[in-house]
């Protein structure tokens, strides 16, 4: 049994693994999380007080990280700022929190002797050519497009360097796009879900046809806690569930199973810099520690998240109307209704 520090565990990706973590061990968990818009406490209601605390605070803070770090077994780092139009809108809070932060960690760990795994994305490889078959791997040479991607490359090359020149306990792993619940609403999934439950048509930037990896939360976090108790130190893994659509194929399932018009659908300004298609090969994973993802069958996976939204409007609708006002601000015209409404 071990006591984990969670960085960002108040966020999407981090909350779904703490419940993960409380209900298949027996470690007990600290969350340390700045609560910025991106979190919902919420997400962490109902845990075994036993097992888990939270603490607000945040990663930059090497008083609070300090402390914190000295007095767990291991730092499993999430926290970040996550979203690429953010980033293209305003990159300081992601130089801060995504470097300085991730830095921050690291130098607590050298001091402490604690061991590290730090999460980070597929975006740090750029994107592949939406007709090929390629895949990423852990040999793909970085070549990162938005400022998010940029930092969050940057980070991993901050965990290399303290592994090899410090020899701090890390391992790393890059993961494809999650889906799942207690998403943040400007994510494109539940973005499209809440909007079409709001009475209001789905946006797909460009033509749509950009390609996503998709695989689910939950098995995202199964392979992070087999990476944390089995990986070998120093080794970077490749995290996906062989889940690439593209995003016209996600909404025509979202929009198929929540019964609406498969054109029901607008067509909007392209991203600036978006990243065609990006594809996981995880045969490290699988060979080296024995791991493959539970949901298998992205469209019931899907249908499961939409159900969560459905039945959690109380969850994601303080956050709705805030970030779709921020989305009006920014560079997303409407461009094409596919269907007259
Ligand atoms: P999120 O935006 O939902 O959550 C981020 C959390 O970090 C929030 O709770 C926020 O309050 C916290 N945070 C932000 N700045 C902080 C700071 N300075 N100090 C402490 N806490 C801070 O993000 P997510 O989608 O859950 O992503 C979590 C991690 O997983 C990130 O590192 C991201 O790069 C990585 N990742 C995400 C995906 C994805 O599909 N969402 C895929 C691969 C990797
Ligand atoms: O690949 C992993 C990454 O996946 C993570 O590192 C990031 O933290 C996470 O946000 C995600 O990045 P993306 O940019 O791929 O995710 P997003 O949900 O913003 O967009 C997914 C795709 O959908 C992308 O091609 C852009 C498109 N999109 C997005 C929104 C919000 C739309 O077409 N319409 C939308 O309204």
């Amino acid at each position: 049994m071990s006591k984990l520090l969670v960085t960002g565990g108040a966020g999407f990706i981090g909350s779904n693994f703490v419940r993960y973590v409380l209900d298949n061990t027996e470690h007990s968990v600290t969350v340390l999380d700045k609560l910025t818009y991106a979190a919902n406490v919420a997400s962490l209601d109902g845990l075994d007080a036993q097992r888990f605390s939270l603490v607000k605070g945040d990663v930059k803070d090497a008083q609070i990280v300090d402390q914190l770090v000295s007095e767990h077994d291991a730092v499993i780092h999430y926290a970040a700022e996550s979203h690429n139009d953010n980033s293209l809108e305003d990159p300081r809070p992601f130089i801060e929190t995504n470097v300085v932060g991730t830095y921050t960690l690291l130098e607590a760990v050298r001091r402490f002797g604690v061991r590290y795994h730090h999460i980070s994305t597929d975006e740090v490889y750029g994107d592949l050519t939406l007709d090929g078959v390629e895949r990423f791997t852990e040999a793909t040479p970085y070549n990162p497009s938005s400022p998010y991607s940029s930092t969050k490359a940057a980070s991993d090359m901050l965990v290399r360097a303290w592994a090899r020149s410090f020899g701090i306990s890390a391992t790393i792993s890059n993961c494809s796009n999650n889906y799942g619940p207690y998403q943040h609403v400007e994510k494109f999934i539940p973005r499209q879900i809440t909007n079409i439950l709001s009475g209001v048509r789905p946006k797909l930037y460009g033509a749509g046809e950009n390609v996503r990896d998709w695989i689910h939360a939950s098995d995202h976090s199964a392979a992070v806690l087999q990476i944390l108790e089995h990986g070998r130190i120093g080794e970077t893994y490749l995290i996906g569930a062989d889940g690439q659509k593209s995003n016209r194929e996600v909404i025509g399932f979202i929009l198929k199973i929540l019964g609406r018009d498969k054109d029901d659908f607008d067509l909007v300004a392209d991203r600036p810099g978006h990243d065609l298609r990006y594809a996981i090969d995880y045969s490290k994973l699988r060979t080296e520690l024995g791991w493959t993802p539970r949901f298998s069958d992205f469209e019931s996976g899907l249908t499961r998240t939409i159900q969560w939204y459905e039945s959690n409007a109380w969850w994601w609708s303080p956050q709705k109307e805030a970030t779709e006002t921020r989305y009006a601000s920014q560079n997303t015209q409407i461009r094409e209704s596919k269907t007259s409404s």
